[in-house]
């Protein structure tokens, strides 16, 4: 496989204010928040170690320290684990961050949107394919199938051209995501001809909206740097891939799977309550405990 196709780095941005979530993330980073037991930001890192990605790369910011924390060894806390004999949570505090795994990570000083915070990560990246996850959106595959991220390496593989996870959307909802507008390529991929970036409903080329999964060529950085302000005085990734597109073809992915946006209370209890169900601990428990609630 040539390192044109193969997708080795992911991208992480992390350094948002989640101000949807005040005031849990008032003084801890959103990416931190645990469904059921995990914070979003290791179900994220999971899903690209799944798909064979091994460089994660954090685009942090000010109060996020705990991200790095958590990757991190924490001495004290396996010392006295194993010290206790407790083997079982020592091998799970110690699989957050498997031995062939590189975590690295670089500042974004300033809030300048999400297109800014990928290029913060291209001296990291340099000149090859790379995938961008966002990690409050919580996406999961279909059971026993590939996770969002490994169908999307694999499709790369094939092509070599950049792909943006989609799914659609309701059109009172066209405002909370980027809006593409393509033509069927075969399988779940679609050529994008046209994007917009949180359109309201009566503008929206359809409903097909972007999620926070995304394999990008490294052209991407380029069409960054030349880039106005777009969306909220933001530096729009969408903008940039709208600019890339002119250059490349760039590829709609009807992943399967689910997504749950943990950015907002209502998909965060969603991920809370499905997550838990299927969990092996308190699956059994939990299923049965809200059988018995009356509403
Ligand atoms: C970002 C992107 C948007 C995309 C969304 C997916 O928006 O700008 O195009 O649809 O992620 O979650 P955000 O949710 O960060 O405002």
């Amino acid at each position: 496989m040539s390192n044109q196709t193969r997708v080795r780095k992911a991208v992480f941005p992390v350094a948002g204010l989640g101000t949807r979530f005040l005031p849990a993330t008032k003084a801890s980073p959103k990416e931190m928040l645990p469904v059921v037991d995990k914070p979003l930001i290791q179900y994220a890192v999971e899903e690209a170690y799944e798909a064979g990605i091994r460089d994660m790369i954090f685009v942090t910011g000010r109060s996020k320290r705990a991200i790095e924390d958590h990757f991190d060894t924490a001495y004290e806390l396996e010392n006295e684990l194993e010290r206790a004999g407790k083997h079982a949570m020592l091998d799970l505090v110690r699989s957050i961050a498997p031995a062939d795994m590189n975590c690295l990570f670089v500042r974004q000083p300033r809030s300048l949107g999400l297109g800014h915070a990928v290029l913060c990560a291209e001296p990291l990246v340099g000149n090859e394919p790379f995938a961008v996850i966002l990690a409050d959106d919580l996406m999961t595959g279909e059971a026993g199938g590939p996770g969002v991220m490994a169908q999307m390496t694999t499709a790369f593989q094939k092509q070599g051209r950049s792909l943006l996870a989609v799914q659609e959307v309701p059109l009172s909802h066209t405002k909370r995501y980027g809006i593409v507008k393509g033509e069927a390529a075969g399988g779940p991929l679609m050529r994008i001809d046209e994007i917009v970036e949180k359109p309201a409903p009566e503008k929206a080329p359809s409903r097909m909206g972007v999620a926070g999964r995304y394999v990008l060529t490294p052209r991407i950085f380029e069409e960054i740097r030349n880039q106005p302000q777009g969306v909220g005085g933001e530096i729009q990734l969408t903008d940039a891939i709208e600019r890339l597109m002119k250059h490349e073809t760039v590829y709609a992915f009807q992943y399967q799977g689910k997504r749950y946006d943990c950015g907002s209370k209502e998909g965060f209890l969603e991920a809370t309550v499905e997550l838990a169900l299927q969990h092996p601990d308190v699956g059994e428990h939990f299923r049965d405990y809200l059988k018995n609630l009356s509403i």
